[in-house]
């Protein structure tokens, strides 16, 4: 049996997020400079049975069957096996590596249950639909992160533009027109349940100012829509700045996070806008063709700890 080995991508929240979780729409896009990769190496020596999860990044090497039950890595082996339905199989090691920042809003753990599962079902020659990859991945999600809405695991199965509403069929976008986003990690930590949980809790307080900033949202989000697939930059810039006034008005922001995004528009960015959970995480701020690098140094000036540049293409990817 030959390695195999498979990535996903991570992904970036453009518009949209937590008001997704009220079923409003978000769009999402992926994100191919950082990346998980899962390798499986048939270890022809060992006994039937016997895996080896190894993982650098976290210094793991253990055997699957030592690892707690809730495990995430073990999850997601434990889900790519029973997809594939292997109940005993032939042993092997199976290596995760990521360049996906943890804890800042980038899918980190739905790219590595994806990356997992997709190198299992193709090393036991089991074809599975991306819809089914991204349920299962979301199964995992679970496991991590209560009941997240599933943008992720979407996003990064499909490994395209995605416009998402929970439990409807996901909708991906044929881009028109070239745009170019830069990515700054404010170094600090997303606390997505935290946030996620104080949003719920100033919904229930307020569920008619709250429900009125998340209808606002879902209007950016669906005017939004368009105007990507255009390359309408000074529009999408807008409702950017839109979005982030009200992700302020929602209690997610932070003045790190402020800081990062009046950085991005002075250095000349379109618009900017926090992504993600909040509180921490990514900022991410929409340029001109010419002008990703000015914004990307500003943005290291101003404390980002690291920034990523990324173009989303005409086409599908
Ligand atoms: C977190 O990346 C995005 C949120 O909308 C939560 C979710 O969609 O599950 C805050």
């Amino acid at each position: 049996m030959p390695v195999i080995f498979a990535k996903a991508p991570g992904k970036i929240i453009l518009f949209g997020e937590h008001a997704v979780v009220y079923d409003q729409p978000a769009i999402a896009i992926p994100v191919h400079k950082v990346k998980a990769t899962a390798r499986v190496i048939p270890n022809l020596e060992g006994q039937p049975g016997e895996v080896r999860i190894q993982a650098a990044d976290i210094q793991l090497d253990a055997a699957l069957s030592d690892l707690a039950e809730d495990h995430p890595l073990a999850i997601a082996a434990r889900m790519g096996l029973k997809a594939a339905s292997v109940d005993r199989p032939p042993s092997f090691t199976l290596q995760i590596s990521s360049t996906i920042p943890i804890s800042a809003g980038m899918g980190s753990s739905a790219a590595i249950a994806i990356a997992i599962i997709r190198a299992l079902a193709d090393f036991f020659g089991v074809p599975l639909s991306v819809d089914k990859i991204s349920s299962l991945a979301y199964e995992v999600e679970k496991f991590q992160h209560g009941t997240p809405s599933g943008i992720d695991n979407n996003v990064i199965a499909h490994q395209q533009p995605v416009f998402f509403v929970r439990n409807q069929p996901i909708e991906t976008l044929t881009i028109e027109q070239p745009t170019h986003w830069v990515i700054a990690d404010s170094g600090e930590k997303t606390p997505t349940r935290e946030t996620v949980s104080d949003v719920r809790k100033l919904y229930d307080s307020d569920p008619t100012t709250c429900g009125d900033h998340f209808r606002q949202i879902g209007e950016i989000t669906r005017n939004a829509r368009e105007s990507l697939i255009k390359g309408e930059i000074t529009r999408l810039g807008q409702l950017m700045d839109q979005n982030q006034r009200l992700l302020e008005s929602i209690g997610v922001s932070s003045p790190t996070l402020e800081h990062l995004i009046i950085a991005a528009k002075d250095a000349g960015a379109v618009g900017a806008k926090l992504s993600g959970g909040g509180r921490g995480g990514n900022i991410i701020a929409l340029s001109t063709a010419d002008n990703m690098e000015r914004i990307e140094t500003a943005l290291l000036n101003a404390g980002g700890q690291r920034v990523i540049t990324t173009i989303l293409n005409k086409g599908r990817r």
